[in-house]
């Protein structure tokens, strides 16, 4: 008992396996259903050749027609999807894949997503279609056409459900006025089926930065300065990849959050947090960065101690106020944790 299980398993693992393509084969060719469709064999022309399809003869039946060299498959479906081969005598001459031809759902859309962080030569895609057992992705118009002159790039890291993640790289100058959208064309792969989508978009409508940094905050009379950095990851010159930041805070009497675009708020707030964009394109914002929390000294919470290096560690951010004297004193430490 034990062992007729153990024997089908192995049996079905050896099936399924052997009808599963976990990467592109060398060569393929695409059909789409129900129509006909002939292969040619790297032969010459008055070899006599036989043809194998996943490894098995193949006779003349309803199915297939054999004439000279090349073996017609008269009606695409799945049993006639697979491995085709052609031989002669022992010697195979050439093989090549018969896939079927999905077609493009309304969904596809949403498989591929990238995103930029900069106007840099590189963005990612995750590709989020289930069930595949193989995918690439491709940019330009050598992939649209799935021509042979295509760098196709395989899917790296497996993200978490299920996601394929793909650097791509393309060689739009940063700097010059985007007028060419880039393409990227996706190919993937379940049993025998071939599915093909594309999809076109300005890196401009992808970029988005990574959140920035907080910096420091300063006391300017009865506001509070906000000095916030690009994210390291943003294009340089940051001149001329300009960003705007956008200021989120919760005032310390009402709760009430607010938003402010100047990097001036008021200094009686709780917490406040920061995001980015690029202000030329109005493009995607950033994440919010974290939540810092906001202490003044007037409710004595900002202690400083004359032995300390920072002025009040325990906090992610300060405001001096009660403590200027000591950060006057200790000039030299001035140097407040992010
Ligand atoms: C296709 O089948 C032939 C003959 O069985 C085999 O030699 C060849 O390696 C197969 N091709 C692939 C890509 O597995
Ligand atoms: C076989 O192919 C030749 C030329 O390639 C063609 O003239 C002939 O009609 C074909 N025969 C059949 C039975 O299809
Ligand atoms: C692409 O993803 C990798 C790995 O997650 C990351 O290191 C890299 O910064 C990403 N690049 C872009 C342009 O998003
Ligand atoms: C706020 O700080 C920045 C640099 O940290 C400075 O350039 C700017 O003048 C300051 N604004 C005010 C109103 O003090
Ligand atoms: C912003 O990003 C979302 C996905 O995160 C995307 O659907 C949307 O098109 C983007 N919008 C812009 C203006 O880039």
């Amino acid at each position: 008992m034990t062992f007729s299980l153990w024997t089908f398993g192995l049996l079905m693992i050896s099936l399924t396996g052997a009808h599963e393509l976990n990467h592109f084969p060398e060569n393929f060719e695409v059909a789409k259903r129900d129509e006909e469709y002939t292969l040619t064999c790297n032969s010459k022309p008055d070899d006599i050749v036989t043809w194998k399809l996943n490894g098995d003869p193949l006779e003349d039946d309803e199915n297939v027609k054999q004439n000279g060299t090349k073996l017609t498959v008269l009606d695409i479906d799945t049993p006639s999807l697979g491995n085709y081969s052609c031989w002669r005598g022992e010697k195979m001459l050439s093989s090549t894949y018969l896939l079927l031809k999905v077609d493009e759902e309304d969904t596809v859309d949403s498989l591929i997503n990238c995103r930029a962080k900069s106007y840099d030569c590189n963005f990612n895609c995750t590709w989020t279609g289930n069930g595949y057992t193989a995918v690439r992705l491709g940019l330009g118009h050598y992939c649209s056409k799935s021509s042979k002159s295509c760098q196709w790039i395989s899917g790296s890291r497996q993200l978490a459900e299920g996601k394929l993640q793909f650097e791509m790289y393309h060689d739009l100058s940063p700097y010059a006025e985007e007028s060419t959208m880039l393409e990227v064309t996706a190919e993937a792969i379940s049993d025998f089926s071939i599915f093909r989508t594309s999809k076109r978009f300005y890196l401009r409508d992808i970029v988005q930065p990574d959140s920035p940094q907080i910096v420091k905050c300063q006391l300017v009379n009865e506001d509070v300065n906000v000095t916030i950095d690009p994210p390291s990851t943003w294009s340089a010159p940051y001149s001329f990849f300009s960003l705007e930041h956008e200021i989120e805070y919760v005032l310390r009497d009402d709760g009430q959050t607010e938003r402010s675009s100047s990097t001036l708020i008021p200094k009686k707030i709780s917490k406040l947090r920061v995001r980015s964009r690029d202000s030329l394109v109005l493009a995607n914002w950033s994440q919010w960065t974290p939540w810092k929390n906001v202490k003044t000294g007037t409710d004595r919470l900002c202690r400083c101690k004359n032995t300390e290096k920072y002025c009040c560690p325990e906090l992610s951010l300060e405001v001096f106020n009660g403590c200027k004297k000591e950060k006057r004193k200790h000039k030299k430490h001035a140097k407040y944790p992010q």
